[in-house]
């Protein structure tokens, strides 16, 4: 039984099936649609309207080609391991041996905008997209609040349209989560190079009909506000379990639980990360894909330690940024020039990297990806010379 059918679930089920798993699958999701995935929400399919939405798979492929029996529109609330079944909103209960918990996140809600009376939207589902390609269309004043990689997606999408977008940012820059200053001034300065504008350290406290009502004081008029300030994750099922729940479902280098038969993978499972140093949640597509993949092995007994570097991408005009591993309290290295938009940083604590981004530089970024998942320790002095070539750090090994 597979709780959720994001890019996790998904490819939990086809993992199953590609290595032999014969027995019953049953995947559950709430949402209308069989699995899709996600980053083209606020990336291609906001940049050009005919952009198809990314089915992993054509609905009956999933029962006719691969032998799962997928029921879209099931929310699974409860789960009972005595009876090993999962029950849904609708009151059907599934039963199962296993239980994958690949029940994902949902968007944080800014209180100050519930019931509003002009249009508030965050952007997390196919939905999302659609209406907010609507107010792309139709040129609308949009007011982003959140200068994540949500939030700065859709702005790039709106302002690129002729949209008159403004972003308000909580904290004194853009994209801190994940980021260095470097890469917030970088992007801020392409946005307003295409007439986005940004408010910083302000958040939206009110509305009218018409406008938002921010905590420096000021007021923008808007036709429609995108909230994208962050997610949390979905664990009520892992709740109901008796499982600990802060941050997200602990789950071991298998991607078990503490409930015996019980796994969890993509954005939910919260996983010790070596770049990290702690436990942390990745929200990427790459961790959905592969981290379910190993850990659906695992469910049928393989003993598969899953530790992929955390990676994701954001494209925002002609920025493609990368990032690996983890770029925070580090010291960092640059390769290349900064100002040139084509560049790379490495993080280091220690002897160890930890973290590294590309700006425009996948070929780097490719090799940086292979010398964290190799845990590789290319002596900081190498990586400080400007020819030394990556390839070198994987070699030594
Ligand atoms: N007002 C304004 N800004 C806020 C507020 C607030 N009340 N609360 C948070 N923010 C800002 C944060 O400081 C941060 O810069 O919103 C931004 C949220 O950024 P992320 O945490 O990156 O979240 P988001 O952009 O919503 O993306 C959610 O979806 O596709 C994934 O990888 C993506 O993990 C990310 C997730």
């Amino acid at each position: 039984m597979i709780a959720g059918a994001g890019q996790a679930g998904a490819r939990a089920a086809e993992a199953l099936r590609s290595r032999g798993f014969k027995g019953a699958i049953t995947m559950i999701g709430d949402e209308p649609h069989p699995p899709y995935e996600r980053p083209q929400l606020s990336k291609a399919m906001l940049h050009s309207p005919d952009t198809p939405v990314a089915y992993i798979k054509q609905p009956r492929d999933w029962n006719e080609a691969l032998g799962v029996r997928l029921k879209t529109g099931a929310a699974a609330v409860d789960c009972d391991t005595d009876r090993r079944i999962v029950s849904t909103a609708d009151g059907r209960s599934f039963p199962f041996d296993r239980l994958l918990l690949a029940t994902g996140t949902r968007p944080r809600r800014l209180a100050a905008l519930e019931g509003a009376s002009l249009d508030v939207q965050y952007l997390r589902n196919v939905e999302d997209a659609f209406q907010f390609r609507r107010h792309i269309a139709a040129r609308s004043r949009i007011v982003i609040v959140g200068g994540g990689v949500i939030g700065l997606e859709a702005a790039c999408a709106a302002a690129k349209s002729g949209c008159h977008v403004t972003v308000i940012e909580s904290e004194a820059r853009l994209l801190a989560r994940a980021f260095p200053t470097l890469i917030s001034d970088l992007v801020a300065d392409r946005h307003r190079s295409h007439g986005v504008a940004f408010v910083f350290s302000a958040t939206v406290t009110g509305s009218t009909s018409h406008s938002v009502q921010l905590s420096n004081g000021t007021e923008i008029v808007a036709d429609l506000v995108l909230v994208g300030i962050g997610v949390t994750p979905s664990s009520e099922l892992a709740a109901r379990l008796g499982l600990p729940t802060v941050d997200g479902i602990a789950v071991d280098v298998c991607g078990r639980t503490a409930v015996s038969d019980v796994f969890c993978a993509g954005d939910a499972a919260l996983q010790w990360s070596r770049c990290h140093g702690r436990a942390v949640r990745v929200e990427t597509w790459a961790n959905a894909q592969n981290q379910a993949i190993a850990v659906a092995a695992n469910m049928i007994g393989e003993i598969n330690a899953y530790n992929d570097p955390p990676w994701f991408w954001t494209d925002q005009y002609d920025l493609n940024i990368q990032v690996v591993g983890d770029m925070r309290d580090a010291d960092h290295i640059a390769r290349g020039d900064p100002a040139s938009a084509k560049f790379s940083i490495i993080a280091m604590r220690g002897t160890e990297v930890v973290g590294a981004l590309a700006v425009n530089a996948a070929k780097d970024m490719a090799m940086l990806r292979r010398i964290i998942a190799a845990n590789a320790k290319p002596l900081r002095a190498y990586l400080e010379s400007p020819s030394y070539d990556l390839r070198a750090a994987l070699k030594a090994q």
